[in-house]
């Protein structure tokens, strides 16, 4: 059995691959370039790999023997399932292990950019903190106020358990009734009633441009939006436009269209836009998790047994 894995994993998790297959990997600090990945993909059995790895028709037509996709994350939009299926390849993934500190990470995005902590920090950095001043820097609060979740799927559930604790109202979209607290709501209704709207809903193309100039249009003007699913949900020159002619009050991207987003590019440059590098799952624990999950699925799959974590279809 044959493993090619895209980025390097703790040598437990090496040992336990080396223990069933033939590993080999690249061990650079940047994702594997994509002729390395095309080169290596010829003589594997199996992938480990990562989001930022495109698996799509052209990289399985150069893998004749793959079988597997373990992938390191709960998101696979980088990955042409239909055509993994088509071709007998299964796929796994690492949902569950990540979904608390996704969440955390989002409440406190929200957080972030209700209260402004950015340009507060930016100002005491810079050394521009004046006296005090009644009406200097005020935000938007987050209690008692409607949060629209956006995808009702573990992250979004994980996400309004979090918003009770600050006695919100739960609205969602979701495709499937979900057993969560909340309303579910049409999309166009959720914005027009939301104060804090969170996305946490997978990247595929019903998804693909849902906020865009006309989602932004509705929204209210003191709404905040944060982003911690994938990028492209999000038409970013219409959010440029809303943050900077004030249709919406913040936001707060985890995520971003291209990533790695530019400093150049003008969301960077607005006072009333937080970015953080795609961090949303990132604790050590929590990463750690996610790797073992990935290795999990490998090792399963090589060992005959069921994976703890197939996608079935979609994810
Ligand atoms: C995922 O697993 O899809 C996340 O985006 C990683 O943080």
């Amino acid at each position: 059995m044959r493993v090619y894995l895209t980025r390097e994993l703790p040598g437990d998790l090496l040992d336990r691959i080396r223990g069933v297959a033939d590993l080999r990997m690249w061990d650079g600090d940047e994702p594997v370039p994509r002729d390395v990945l095309l080169a290596e993909v010829a003589g594997a059995d199996a992938l480990c790999s990562m989001l930022t790895d495109t698996i799509d028709a052209e990289l399985l037509d150069r893998a004749p023997d793959l079988r597997l996709i373990s992938q390191m994350s709960v998101g696979i939009d980088n990955i042409d399932v239909a055509a993994c299926q088509a071709r007998g390849i299964r796929v796994g993934h690492t949902p569950d292990v990540l979904t608390d500190t996704v969440a955390d990470h989002a409440f406190g995005l929200m957080l972030a950019a209700a209260h402004r902590f950015a340009e507060g920090w930016q100002e005491v950095e810079e050394g521009r903190w004046g006296s005090w001043d009644p009406w200097h820097m005020l935000g938007v609060d987050v209690h008692h106020t409607t949060l629209g979740i956006v995808g009702m799927g573990r992250v979004g559930s994980a996400v309004a358990r979090r918003a009770a604790g600050f006695d919100m109202t739960i609205v969602y979209t979701s495709p499937r009734a979900s057993g969560a607290s909340g309303s579910r709501l049409p999309f166009a209704e959720l914005l027009r009633s939301s104060d804090h709207v969170v996305i946490t809903a997978p990247l595929n193309e019903q998804t693909r441009g849902m906020f865009d100039q006309e989602a932004f249009a509705s929204m209210k003007s003191s709404a905040t939006l944060v982003n911690v699913a994938r990028g492209p949900l999000v038409d970013h020159d219409a959010l440029f436009r809303a943050l900077a002619d004030g249709q919406i009050f913040a936001a707060a991207l985890d995520v971003t269209d291209p990533e790695p987003l530019p400093a150049t590019h003008p969301l960077a440059g607005l006072r009333n836009c937080l970015i953080v590098p795609h961090t949303g799952s990132a604790t050590e624990r929590t990463r750690h998790a996610m790797a073992v999950r990935a290795v999990d699925n490998l090792v399963a799959w090589v060992e005959g047994r069921e994976m703890p974590s197939e996608v079935h279809g979609g994810a």
